[in-house]
């Protein structure tokens, strides 16, 4: 019996973790206003694929290292760094995560959209240096 209860509490405990953690979507929210040097393009495509998690009101790791809420407080040398990233991200299959392309594969970014990140991020990578 005890040992049914404290099973039970540790099992929350986990379940309740993991959803902070990798904060599963519902739904994508709209950062078009708070991400302006996001070219439209690009937006488009993180906004369904990516800002489900990646924005101010996502999951802490994922917010840690990619939020797009504070993409335009990032300094020109992060934003081309975390670019780069994404599409290495995106082209490896390792973004979205595993279990988001199993439960959500309309997230997964097409090989023309992995294609436009791409170009963006060199375009990015151009111009800075
Ligand atoms: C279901 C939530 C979710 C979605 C959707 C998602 N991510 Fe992530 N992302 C995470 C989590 C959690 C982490 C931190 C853990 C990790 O690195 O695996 C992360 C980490 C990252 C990182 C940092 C990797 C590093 O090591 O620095 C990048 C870049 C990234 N994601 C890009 C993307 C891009 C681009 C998209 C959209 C195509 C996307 N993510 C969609 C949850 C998500």
């Amino acid at each position: 019996m005890k040992k049914t209860v404290v099973s039970f509490i540790l099992f929350s405990g986990f379940l309740l973790i993991s959803l902070f953690l990798f904060n599963i979507p519902v739904s994508a929210q709209d950062v078009s206003k708070t991400n302006a040097s996001i070219p439209e393009d690009v937006n488009k495509i993180v906004s369904v694929s990516c800002t489900p998690c990646h924005t101010s009101q996502g999951g802490l790791m994922s917010k840690t290292k990619l939020n797009f809420t504070e993409w335009t407080n990032y300094s020109p040398e992060k934003q081309k760094e975390r670019a780069a990233k994404m599409y290495s991200e995106i082209n490896k299959g390792a973004m979205p995560p595993k279990a988001a392309r199993e439960k959500r594969p309309d997230l997964i970014p097409t090989n023309d959209q992995a294609d436009i990140i791409k170009k963006w991020s060199e375009s990015l990578t151009a111009g800075n240096k």
